[in-house]
C-alpha cells in the first residue's frame, strides 16, 4: 500500500511510474482512492480479494462491475478451460458465437440480433454508429454527466479531444423531461439517437432511478423523430433484470450496449438491437482483432446460464438490501447522517454534508483495514458470491469505518 513504503504494492507503484505514464490510467488508478488502498492484487476468489501484500478483503467493487457471480466462478472457469483447450483467437469465430447470440436474443425481449465486441466503449460507440447509419442523421442526445466510455465523442475529459469530436452531441439532464424536449428541438430534424444510462450513476452524487414518465417520454420522442432509443446497460446490465434494466418500466430500447457483467470478468461486450436497425447494423464496418475470440464467449454463455439458474438479480438485491439496512443502522449508532441511493445491487453511500468526501474517505480507509473494500463516491457492486455471512462480516468492518468517520470534526 502506498502509505507503507516497504510494501510490495509501493515497490510496484515505483516501477510502474517509470514505464507507465502516470503510473496507471483512468479510474483504476488507486491514487484516486483513500490513502491505504492497494493498487495491485495477487488473487481473488468468490467475493474476496487479496492484494499483493497478502491483505484479504470482502470486495464491493467486483472489478468495477464485471464480477457478477464471484471471482473465478467454477462453472465459468470450467467453460473457459473447455473452450481454451479447443481454441480462442482463431481465423474466425467458433460455434460458441452463434450459441451466445442466440442466447442473448432469447434472454432479452428487445433484442432481435446482436454484435459482439470487447469493451463497453466499443458497444456504446457501435450503437451511435448504427443509429446514424439507420437514420442517415447525425445528432446524438446524451445526459450531461453520464459516463458512456473513454472515446473522444463521450470521454469525461476534454484533454486531447477536439470540438469536432463532440460536434453532434447535445446534452440533456437525466430525469428532466423539459430539458430532454429542448435537446430534441435543438437537433431539429437531424436526430439519430437518444442515449440514456439504465439509471443515473454519475460519480460522487446520489444515484437516481429513471422515473417512469421520463422513460416513456424518451420512447415517445425517439419514435416521433424516427430516431433510435439507445440504452446504455454497460454498468447495470444483468444485475437489475436479466431481460434488460427497463423491462419493469415497460420501455424497450431500439439498441442496447452491454459489457461488464456479461462474462463474469472475461472481456466481452455486446450490442443488441431491434429488427428495425438490423440492416444498419449489417451495413456499418465494425470489427476488432480480438472480437471473435471464443473463450470470453464461452464464459458469457456460462455466466448467463448461472445467473438464470440462481436468479442472480434477486439474490444480489436481497444481499444489497441487507448491506443497506446494516449501513443505516451502523451510521445511526455513530450519530452520522448518510444517504444511500440506487438499486441495492449497485449501492452508493454518501455522508451528509461531506462535499470533500473527507468522511467517506475516512470510512473507507478504516473499513479496508478491517476487511471490507468499499468506495467513497462511485457506486459499488454486489455479486452472487456475497451471502449473508459475508455481508455481516463486511458490516463489522464498516463499524470501524463509521468510528473513523465520526472522529472527523
Ligand atoms: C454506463 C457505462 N457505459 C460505458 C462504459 C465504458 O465501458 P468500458 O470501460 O468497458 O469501455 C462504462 C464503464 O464504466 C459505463 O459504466
Amino acid at each position: 500500500m502506498d502509505d507503507l513504503p516497504n510494501s510490495l504494492d509501493a515497490a510496484l507503484r515505483r516501477r510502474a511510474a517509470q514505464v507507465i505514464p502516470g503510473g496507471l490510467w483512468g479510474h483504476l488508478d488507486a491514487a484516486r482512492l483513500p490513502a491505504g488502498y492497494p493498487q495491485f492484487f495477487r488473487s481473488a476468489e468468490g467475493c474476496r480479494l487479496t492484494d499483493v501484500d497478502g491483505h484479504t478483503v470482502i470486495d464491493f467493487m467486483c472489478s468495477w462491475g464485471p464480477i457478477v457471480l464471484g471471482h473465478r466462478h467454477p462453472a465459468v472457469e470450467e467453460a473457459v478451460a473447455r473452450q481454451a483447450a479447443l481454441g480462442d483467437a482463431m481465423n474466425g469465430p467458433g460455434e460458441v458465437l452463434v450459441e451466445l447470440a442466440e442466447a442473448l436474443v432469447r434472454l432479452i425481449p428487445a433484442a432481435d440480433w446482436c454484435l459482439l465486441q470487447k469493451n463497453g466503449t466499443d458497444a456504446t460507440t457501435a450503437c451511435v454508429t448504427v443509429a446514424r447509419a439507420g437514420t442517415g442523421r447525425r445528432k446524438i442526445l446524451a445526459a450531461r454527466g453520464s459516463y458512456h466510455g473513454a472515446a473522444p465523442w463521450c470521454s469525461p475529459s476534454l484533454v486531447g479531444v477536439t470540438a469536432e469530436d463532440r460536434a453532434h452531441i447535445i446534452h440533456y439532464e437525466y430525469n428532466d423531461i423539459a430539458s430532454l424536449e429542448n435537446a430534441v428541438d435543438q437537433a431539429s430534424g437531424d436526430l439519430a439517437g437518444i442515449l440514456v444510462a439504465a439509471f443515473r450513476h454519475d460519480l460522487g452524487r446520489d444515484q437516481e432511478m429513471p422515473t417512469p414518465s421520463f422513460a416513456r417520454r424518451l420512447r415517445e420522442l425517439a419514435d416521433a423523430a424516427g430516431a433510435a432509443l439507445i440504452l446504455d446497460e454497460v454498468r447495470a446490465g444483468f444485475r437489475l433484470d436479466l431481460g434488460g434494466s427497463w423491462e419493469a418500466l415497460g420501455v424497450r430500447p431500439d439498441l442496447s450496449a452491454w459489457s461488464k457483467a456479461i462474462g463474469n470478468g472475461h472481456a466481452l461486450a455486446a450490442v443488441t438491437g431491434a429488427e428495425r436497425f438490423r440492416e444498419a447494423a449489417s451495413s456499418v464496418f465494425t470489427t476488432g482483432s480480438f472480437w471473435c475470440a471464443a473463450v470470453p464467449m464461452a464464459a458469457a454463455l456460462a455466466t448467463l446460464a448461472e445467473l438464470r439458474r440462481l436468479d442472480g438479480p434477486a439474490h444480489m438485491r436481497a444481499m444489497g438490501e441487507r448491506l443497506r439496512a446494516g449501513l443505516a443502522a451502523g451510521a445511526a449508532r455513530h450519530g452520522l447522517a448518510i444517504r444511500q441511493s440506487g438499486p441495492p445491487q449497485m449501492p452508493l453511500m454518501l455522508f451528509e454534508g461531506d462535499a470533500d468526501f473527507a468522511r467517506g474517505n475516512a470510512f473507507c480507509a478504516a473499513a479496508l483495514r478491517a476487511g471490507a473494500y468499499f468506495h467513497p463516491k462511485h457506486n459499488m457492486f454486489l455479486s452472487c458470491a456475497h451471502g449473508p455471512a459475508e455481508i455481516d462480516a463486511a458490516l463489522e468492518a464498516a463499524e470501524a469505518g463509521f468510528a473513523a468517520a465520526a472522529a472527523i470534526g
